[in-house]
């Protein structure tokens, strides 16, 4: 790791906000039996100083967070000053505190009004999302460093339109192949804004690589399958939106191993004999390696934008830090261009349709107080940056 190297937590918007009343999710938590809401989720909305004072005071030099689109533009024809200026603050305040800044402009939510009118499968949907774009430029362009436009495409297409978990609910593979172009479209146009602003800016996405393997005694078929299902899952985006990434952001957290099988959808997932986190997401550093590797085609410099475990007692939180670190490590040495890490999360925080069970956080947070309490695990990451930086 060289000095420059950056290291960080992730955060998104509506997951540590709180009173996010404006968006899709706030909505469908409410109308949605059996779904947690978010509620003051960890009112980072009032105290993201502290929260950023308490990251640096870890060691970090960078962290990445999400404006919330519908805070912005909170009905199609309403922008809010006031909301704003509070993000302003916030990205100066990352500045005060020597935070390099990654700003997430869509993580998973989406304005209430925008739902309304068919959300990203509304023709007009890449077209809306540039008007907010270009806002973001205008208003708050010159104190972001790294830019994520779209968080996670493809977890978001499958888990809102094939799967049928998330808002808006909907199981149509049309649908879903139409609203991934929307999004795709909305990426390239806002690239093209950000760069006419600021010719010089960092413009990419968090894109979810998972890691795709095989038995050791697999068939062809099986190795054909899985070579099929990375292309489509882990790279499919990146060839539709060619030309317009300046790095490559990757969001880690399993491996799958696949068998090919010979009806829809032509293959299984079979189970791993890995100790698992608390969502029983088997834990696997190696598949970390094996996606830097498939990254390494684009040629362009790689951000670990997410990795992390659930793990509420934090006993595996300290071993999976080490080994995903290491398998960062071993990458660069193999000449994969890795300039930065960003752990999921800094904060216990919302899990979507998973509630607040799920703990990701460095740092706990008590929900009923809000009190932070820095996890063991936290000051394992803290010592491994600061050993970095000696080293470095
Ligand atoms: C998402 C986060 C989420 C995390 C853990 C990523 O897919 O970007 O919002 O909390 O994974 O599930």
């Amino acid at each position: 790791m060289t000095e420059r190297f950056l290291w960080g937590a992730a955060t998104s918007a509506h997951q540590v906000e709180g009173n996010n009343v404006h968006s899709d999710w706030w909505a469908w938590e409410k109308q949605t039996p059996g779904i947690e809401r978010s509620g003051l989720a960890c009112d980072h909305y009032q105290r993201f100083r502290d929260d950023f004072i308490l990251a640096r005071s870890l060691g970090h030099n960078a962290h990445r967070l999400s404006l919330e689109w519908s805070r912005w533009q909170y009905t199609r024809s309403e922008w809010s000053s006031k909301a704003i200026a509070h993000y302003r603050e916030v990205l100066q305040e990352l500045k005060k505190q020597q935070l390099h800044s990654f700003v997430t402009l869509h993580h998973f939510t989406n304005p209430q009004w925008f739902a309304e009118i068919g959300g990203w499968a509304n023709p007009r949907a890449p077209h809306l999302f540039e008007q907010y774009v270009k806002r973001v430029v205008a208003e708050v362009g010159d104190l972001i460093d790294v830019w994520v436009t779209i968080n996670e495409p493809m977890v978001y297409v499958l888990q809102s339109y094939v799967q049928g978990l998330w808002p808006p609910q909907q199981k149509n593979i049309r649908v879903a192949l139409r609203v991934i172009r929307h999004v795709a479209a909305a990426h390239q146009l806002a690239y093209q804004a950000i760069h006419q602003r600021f010719p010089r800016a960092v413009v990419g996405i968090a894109q979810n690589f998972e890691a795709f393997t095989v038995a050791p005694d697999a068939s062809a078929l099986d190795h054909r399958v899985r070579d099929t299902i990375d292309w489509f899952y882990n790279h499919r985006f990146f060839s539709m939106t060619r030309g317009t990434h300046d790095y490559i952001g990757v969001n880690y957290y399993f491996t799958t191993q696949i068998k090919a099988k010979r009806s829809w959808p032509f293959f299984t997932k079979v189970p791993l004999s890995l100790p698992t986190s608390d969502l029983g997401w088997p834990i696997s550093p190696a598949g970390l390696r094996q996606v830097l590797r498939g990254a390494k085609r684009y040629h362009l410099p790689i951000y670990i934008t997410e990795n992390g475990i659930a793990n509420a007692s934090d006993d595996h939180r300290s071993a999976f830090i080490r080994a995903h670190v290491r398998a960062v490590e071993q990458a660069q040495s193999e000449g994969i261009d890795v300039r930065g890490y960003l752990h999921w999360s800094l904060l216990d925080n919302f899990e979507w349709a998973s509630g607040y069970n799920a703990k990701f956080g460095l740092v706990a947070v008590d929900l009923a107080t809000q009190e932070r309490t820095v996890r063991p695990s936290a000051r394992v990451f803290q010592a491994i940056i600061e050993q970095s930086r000696r080293a470095g």
